[in-house]
């Protein structure tokens, strides 16, 4: 929105904002969100930033499926039935509301889509997330007080932006027409791409299975349709905002993004950082051997032995460096394990956490059997263990090949656990080479190797390392100016909509 004449100028922006914020409503959908539900960064991004928007004052609800592993709490529950459209006639749909630590949350009930052991990798994974956009789309509807901003995520959720824009005219209906939609892409590569006819699923059948709409490769791309229309659209971190509208860097859609960037004022395209919560901060972390701050890295060795002997490593004076993250080659694992043979000559431990694709997990697996002593693999999701791994490794390798943004960088930054990463999305938007870690650019395990007998050489340096531990720990990745962003989206998405003043 413009900026109004008050003859105050100091305030004009604040007084701005908060006009804004008084008529916003904003409905934050999600397939994951801790602490319900975790299978990646995205639900540690779903389960913070609407948390720290309601602290600067968002009226925001979480909106999130339910999932075979949440529960409904017992107490302070409302529930409401509705119908969404199915094949063939209507189905049920149960929506859960309470308020989680002032954080009002709704769960959709689809027991026939969500009532299933995994969050995704189904292959009707299309038609689930299709029964959640329609779920929430009807929620909004039938609402005494209706969402003025869907703000979407991924893939999941993108089809809510196609539905919005061809609600009908008149009739119940037509209060979607209102809303405003924002869409934040976590991952370029994950579309999700069904049969085209599950354009007829949301009812709009070969309307939107368009060229600029939601057609691909004769396909319905979930994604897409987001893109195409999304009142705004953001990625997670400026670099990605960028990489992704270059040939080769956006999984396919860098052209169409690209175009409709084009179409958008440049303040409806941002790269916006995911931050990190307070509670990531060993000077309160129950779940580690030793607590310290920046002042008290002495401590911190309490942590490394005590890592080293839960993982069978011997104690040494060498750096231990961690791998922390999915098993996938996009995160760059194949780079780490070209290198991994000879860095453990040179005297490096190295500890590995994760689980993903069966092949790096065999490889890994012989490889520990092989350096004993070097190698910790440990296959799995492990979240505490994880913790003591931020605040024991001395080093963090990160060799994404794509991230958007990366979330274990700052996490271990937090701990004093030095990053090594590619300069790739996010991590070259956090990670300053020589500053608080250590950065290489090519996509080869030699490259990380070289980052790596770089971080060892200065790992030797004692004071330098500690002042670059210093440096890491005290890099600013709080939520504050990321969250202000995404207000100021709001703000310009309520200022063009005419919501705001039929909602005043
Ligand atoms: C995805 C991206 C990761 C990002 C996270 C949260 O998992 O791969 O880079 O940090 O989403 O946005």
């Amino acid at each position: 929105m413009g900026k109004r004449k008050t003859g105050t100028p100091g305030n004009e922006d604040e007084q701005c904002r908060y006009a804004c914020l008084s008529c916003m409503e904003v409905w934050y959908v999600a397939a994951e969100a801790t602490p319900y539900v975790k299978v990646g960064g995205l639900a540690d991004v779903a389960g913070e930033l609407p948390r720290n928007l309601s602290q600067l004052g968002v009226r925001i609800r979480l909106c999130l499926p339910l999932h075979e592993s949440m529960t409904i709490p017992a107490d302070g529950v409302d529930s409401l039935s509705l119908d969404i459209p199915a094949e063939g006639g209507m189905e049920p749909c149960t929506v859960y509301a309470w308020v989680d630590d002032d954080l009002p949350v709704q769960v959709y009930d689809l027991p026939r889509w969500f009532a299933r052991e995994r969050v995704y990798g189904y292959p009707d994974d299309g038609e689930r997330y299709a029964a959640f956009c329609l779920a929430v789309a009807a929620h909004a509807v039938l609402h005494g007080n209706p969402p003025s901003i869907l703000h979407l995520n991924d893939w999941h959720t993108a089809p809510l932006a196609m539905l919005t824009r061809h609600a009908p005219a008149s009739g119940p209906g037509a209060v979607l027409r209102q809303v405003r939609t924002l869409l934040t892409i976590h991952s370029m590569e994950y579309q999700g791409v069904a049969r085209p006819s599950l354009a007829d699923r949301f009812g709009l059948g070969s309307r939107v299975m368009e060229k600029d709409g939601a057609e691909w490769h004769g396909g319905f791309n979930a994604l897409k349709s987001g893109i195409a229309w999304a009142d705004a659209i953001n990625t997670v971190s400026p670099t990605y905002s960028r990489d992704i509208l270059r040939p080769g860097n956006g999984f396919g859609l860098e052209s169409f993004l690209a175009q409709r960037v084009r179409g958008l004022p440049p303040s409806l395209y941002a790269g916006i950082l995911n931050r990190l919560d307070k509670s990531w901060d060993p000077a309160v972390d129950k779940g580690i051997a030793e607590r310290y701050t920046d002042r008290s890295l002495q401590r911190r060795r309490s942590n490394a032995a005590a890592l080293r002997r839960e993982l069978c490593l011997p104690e040494t004076d060498g750096p231990m460096a961690a791998y922390v993250g999915r098993l996938v080659h996009g995160k760059g694992i194949g780079l780490l394990m070209e290198a991994a043979p000879v860095l453990m000559e040179k005297g490096l431990q190295l500890v590995i956490l994760g689980a993903g694709d069966s092949e790096f997990q065999e490889r890994l697996t012989a490889m520990a059997a092989a350096h004993p002593g070097s190698l910790s693999f440990q296959c799995g999701f492990d979240a505490p263990l994880a913790h003591r791994i931020y605040a024991g490794a001395d080093m963090l390798i990160m060799p994404s090949l794509h991230e958007a943004c990366g979330l274990s960088q700052q996490i271990a930054m937090r701990y004093g656990c030095l990053p090594v990463v590619r300069k790739t999305g996010g991590l070259a938007d956090t990670v300053m080479d020589g500053d608080n870690g250590f950065v290489f650019t090519k996509e080869s395990g030699f490259a990380l190797f070289r980052a790596m007998r770089r971080a060892m050489k200065t790992f030797s340096n004692h004071g330098r390392w500690e002042e670059m531990m210093r440096n890491a720990m005290r890099t600013d990745s709080s939520w504050e100016s990321s969250a202000k962003a995404y207000i100021s989206i709001y703000s310009r998405l309520m200022g063009d909509s005419g919501v705001k003043n039929s909602l005043l």
